[in-house]
């Protein structure tokens, strides 16, 4: 890696992925500088070296972003990193998260989101730097004991596939790290479901082979890319039967992130944070929310349950609201629209 410039930088890891390069429209928006790094497991790259989507980032903002293809599993590219530039924070989002696949293939995704948190933490150590926001997920909670889920709601019990199990574990390291060594700053948010994409239709969730997730199974569907939905079970103990999620827009939860970083201005200590909506969703008013801002019909199929799935998992966010002044602003049709907007507009994600 060549000289870096001076000034202070955001590190942003897996930043060409989905929430990643959203959370850097909105640094670079607010007058952030950014370095964002990533390993192209699950990113297209432009033939430059660089991910399509950043470029697409780039567009958008008018501005540049400093990028470096680093694998969190080198420490001698971590290393080097840490060198190079001369980092403010780290906004951690790199990991492999398909909870289908991590059943499949454990040990990568132990070995990617933990050991690769490790090799991160250490680098951050070495170099001094001790400010990290880290990528949760509301999948840390397991079954839900009771709902809306606030922050103080157990962790780590009944989580049901090892891609839940590798954020409940990194949670626990940044813990005990902040409690041997209290000069670490560290936030750790809880993605509730992330969906829809930035308004402009030109960056957005682009998962390589079929979907795992449900919008962008349904932005697909309605797309025709894929031929029709299988709604996971229809006998739960919801108002139709079906799933019922908390799905904020990519765009409220990349805010939410500029909000946290303004806390890196005193100490901080170790804090969490719901970043949600408070409100649930099931996934029959999904499709159907879908099918009304898209036009579209969303053919569908019910089938039995996927295993590991709960009913109904929602949060209370006002904890974020009273300590961040941070609330969600867009509403479901928001989400459909901008995601139908993304697909349409780019029918095979970023390689089309
Ligand atoms: C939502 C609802 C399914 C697909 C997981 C992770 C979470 C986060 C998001 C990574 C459920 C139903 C889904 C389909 C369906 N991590 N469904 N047909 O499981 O709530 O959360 O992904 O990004 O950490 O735990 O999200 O979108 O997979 O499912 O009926 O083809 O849609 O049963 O009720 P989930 P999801």
């Amino acid at each position: 890696m060549a000289e870096g410039n001076s000034r202070e930088v955001v590190l942003v890891t897996g930043g060409a992925g989905y929430v990643g390069s959203h959370c850097i429209v909105e640094l670079l928006n607010a007058g952030y500088d950014v370095v964002a790094v990533d390993n192209f497991a699950n990113a297209i790259a432009d033939g430059k070296g660089k991910p399509v989507s950043l470029d697409r980032v780039e567009e958008l903002t008018k501005k540049k972003i400093a990028f470096e293809t680093v694998d969190m599993l080198n420490s001698s590219q971590l290393a080097e990193l840490f060198k190079k530039y001369k980092i403010f924070c780290i906004i951690h989002c790199a990991a492999l998260k398909a909870v289908g696949e991590s059943a499949r293939l454990p040990l990568d995704y132990y070995k990617n989101n933990v050991a690769g948190t490790l090799n991160l933490l250490e680098a951050a150590r070495a170099a001094n730097v001790k400010r990290i926001v880290f990528s949760s997920s509301a999948t840390v909670y397991g079954t839900p004991q009771y709902l809306p889920i606030d922050e103080k709601h157990p962790i780590g019990v009944g989580i049901t596939n090892p891609y839940g199990k590798t954020k409940y574990m990194v949670e626990e390291i940044l813990k005990d790290l902040h409690a041997s060594d209290e000069s670490w700053d560290i936030l750790i948010l809880r993605y509730f479901n992330p969906v829809g994409a930035h308004e402009s239709g030109r960056i957005g969730e682009d998962p390589q082979g079929p979907p795992n997730n449900l919008m962008p199974f349904v932005a697909q569907t309605a797309g025709g890319r894929q031929k029709e939905l299988k709604v996971f079970g229809s006998d739960y103990e919801t108002p139709d039967g079906t799933g019922v999620r908390d799905y904020i827009h990519v765009v409220d939860l990349a805010k939410g992130h500029v909000e946290v970083l303004k806390l890196f201005k005193n100490h901080v200590g170790c804090k969490i944070y719901n970043l949600g909506t408070g409100k649930g969703y099931s996934v029959l008013e999904m499709v159907a929310a879908f099918e009304k801002a898209s036009g579209k019909k969303v053919p569908y199929k019910l089938v039995e349950r996927r295993p590991g799935d709960v009913a109904t998992c929602y949060c209370n966010p006002s904890l974020a609201e009273k300590e961040l002044g941070w609330k969600c602003q867009k509403n479901l049709e928001d989400m459909c629209r901008d995601l139908w907007r993304w697909q349409e507009q780019n029918p095979k994600g970023f390689s089309g």
